[in-house]
């Protein structure tokens, strides 16, 4: 049974949750010594959705703690013990299932939205288990998304700590010069003082009046490749995500979702440890600029590190487990949408 909280922590307790603990209430976990936390945070935890809108999803009443609905964000539930649905499907299942979704711009990434949007599981067919996307795609930008229900694949591929490789094209407003080129390669100041790390930066094609760029990050801070972009100048129009570390988008018809094969999944895995190292490399290249930067027009090493959360979840099923064989699209369920 997977266990809770070894690798990314339970946040702390507040005050009130203390006093129900310190007095033997629901929130101590007695008794059965398993750890309990609130269902809104259970639900949030395994990519189900953000905390709020997993509070409103409890609050519609699509959620059901072992058989019953449940309309309480705060219920005290045992993650380990009590079998978790929504909309009737069972948040996990021991399966694993990885696949990849040609993310159309305009949907967002996440399971529910309060206002209805529309959302990357309307691509999703419904496959018999819960995923939740690799981390998160803006609305506007399209490309590679990945979905699993394998929460180890999920940490390696999509937080900052690997660092794994996300290569994505980008095109902007005016014609980009070595220089700024230069800039993205080598880390530029966003407007939140963060300093961005080495990056790749290439040049693909340049006409009226607008450039592509190929750009590969080791890092996923909020939007970052438009917020970079704007760095030095130029405004994203258009951005698709076109890798994740060794899977590719490829030929992968737009709005449309294949499983990932087994040789996808293993290479993922190993580019997370070999990411790790290089990360550290970049890190250090970084603290050193910043150290003998001085009074340099731009250093601006350092600033505030954010770390960009996973997003929902849902369910999808048996055909989507990883496959060898399988490097086309099983289940054609997925919506066309247009560029
Ligand atoms: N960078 C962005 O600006 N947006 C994305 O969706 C991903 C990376």
């Amino acid at each position: 049974m997977r266990r809770f909280g070894k690798r990314q922590p339970w946040r702390r307790r507040n005050e009130g949750e203390e006093a129900r603990a310190s007095a033997g209430g629901r929130g101590a976990g007695a008794g059965s010594g398993r750890p309990r936390h609130e269902l809104a945070r259970v639900l949030s935890k395994l990519g189900v959705a953000s905390r709020t809108d997993a509070e409103a999803l409890i609050r519609a009443g699509r959620v059901a703690v072992a058989g019953a609905v449940c309309r309480e964000p705060g219920r005290w539930t045992e993650p380990e013990a009590e079998e978790l649905s929504v909309d009737g499907r069972p948040v996990r299942s021991a399966a694993k299932v990885y696949l990849a979704l040609y993310k159309p711009s305009g949907l967002l990434t996440t399971y529910y939205d309060p206002q209805g949007r529309p959302t990357v599981y309307g691509c999703l067919p419904d496959l018999g288990t819960w995923v939740f996307p690799v981390g998160r795609l803006d609305a506007p930008t399209s490309g590679l998304l990945l979905f699993t229900n394998d929460t180890r694949f999920g940490d390696c591929l999509a937080g900052d700590r690997y660092g794994v490789e996300k290569v994505y094209e980008a095109k902007v407003k005016g014609v980009v010069t070595a220089e700024e080129l230069e800039r993205l390669r080598t880390g530029v100041t966003l407007e939140d003082g963060y300093r961005t790390l080495p990056a790749g930066a290439e040049p693909i094609k340049s006409n009226d009046g607008s450039t592509w760029l190929r750009l590969t990050l080791r890092e996923g801070k909020n939007r970052q490749v438009r917020r970079m972009c704007l760095a030095v100048g130029h405004e994203v129009v258009k951005l698709r995500r076109v890798r994740i570390g060794p899977i590719e988008l490829g030929g992968l018809p737009y709005g449309q979702a294949r499983a990932l094969t087994e040789a996808e999944v293993a290479r993922a895995f190993a580019a997370c440890a070999q990411s790790e190292k290089k990360k550290e490399q970049d890190r250090s290249a970084v603290r050193g600029r910043g150290a003998g930067a001085g009074a340099g027009a731009g250093a601006g090493a350092g600033g505030a590190t954010r770390r960009a959360g996973n997003g929902a979840s849902r369910r999808v099923g048996s055909g989507y487990a990883s496959t060898d064989s399988n490097k086309t699209n099983r289940n054609n369920k997925t919506k066309k949408h247009s560029s």
